[in-house]
């Protein structure tokens, strides 16, 4: 039985893309927005796959909105909910709900720099090396348990957007091995760590670049 995955975005959706190009053994029975603009939500839509636009500014509040997405999830039945550039904090209740099946992807070497503008701020620290991560969302932002991350060297005439560019690569080569991993089973959380089954070393990915 394959493995039943919805994807919620936010925008551009290239990491959604970098996941549907991977032939993973998963089926995404849904793709949901709470934008219904982004441009990812259109991408999907022109592709086949079944989407879902709710738009969080008709909702009362973040506990109303979140009730919601998580009722129109479960409707898909998923074994794995997967972040892919979803802008919204979300509520206690809605991680309680999907803990230990709920990923995201974040363009930092966590934990350093949770939360926004992350290669502005890498930048401004000078560090030399950065990165992302994918790891289980728990309720502390952007610190859950760590399934694999990727690093690039930071050059000294980076900017923003170059430094995001080269991430954003890693981001689409490491996104998709986590969603593998899970699919097959591989992934074990033991006290707040990520164990993976067969070969721990491949957790980790440094790109050879200059
Ligand atoms: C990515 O940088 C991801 O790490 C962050 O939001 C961005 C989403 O980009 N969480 P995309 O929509 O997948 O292109």
């Amino acid at each position: 039985m394959s493995c039943r995955v919805v994807v919620l975005l936010s925008g551009r959706g290239s990491n959604f893309q970098a996941i549907a190009a991977a032939k993973l053994p998963v089926e995404i029975v849904a793709v949901v927005s709470n934008r219904p603009q982004a441009a990812g939500l259109a991408w999907a839509r022109e592709r086949g796959f079944a989407t879902v636009a709710l738009d969080h500014t008709e909702y009362a509040d973040r506990a109303a909105f979140d009730a919601r997405l998580a009722h129109e999830i479960e409707s898909h039945r998923p074994d794995l909910v997967v972040l892919a550039g979803y802008m919204r904090i979300l509520s206690p209740a809605f991680i309680d709900r999907f803990e230990g099946r709920l990923l995201n992807i974040h363009p930092s070497l966590l934990p350093m720099f949770p939360g926004l503008k992350t290669h502005e701020r890498a930048l401004a620290e000078g560090v030399k090396v950065h990165g992302c991560t994918v790891h289980f969302v728990t309720a502390d932002l952007d610190h859950g348990p760590i399934v694999i991350q990727a690093a690039v060297p930071v050059r000294a005439d980076d900017t923003p957007d170059t430094l995001a560019a080269r991430v954003l690569a890693q981001e689409h080569r490491i996104y998709p091995q986590a969603i593998r991993w899970f699919a097959e089973g591989r992934l074990e959380i033991r006290h707040g760590r990520v164990n993976l089954k067969g070969d721990p070393t491949s957790q980790s990915v440094l790109t050879t670049e200059r």
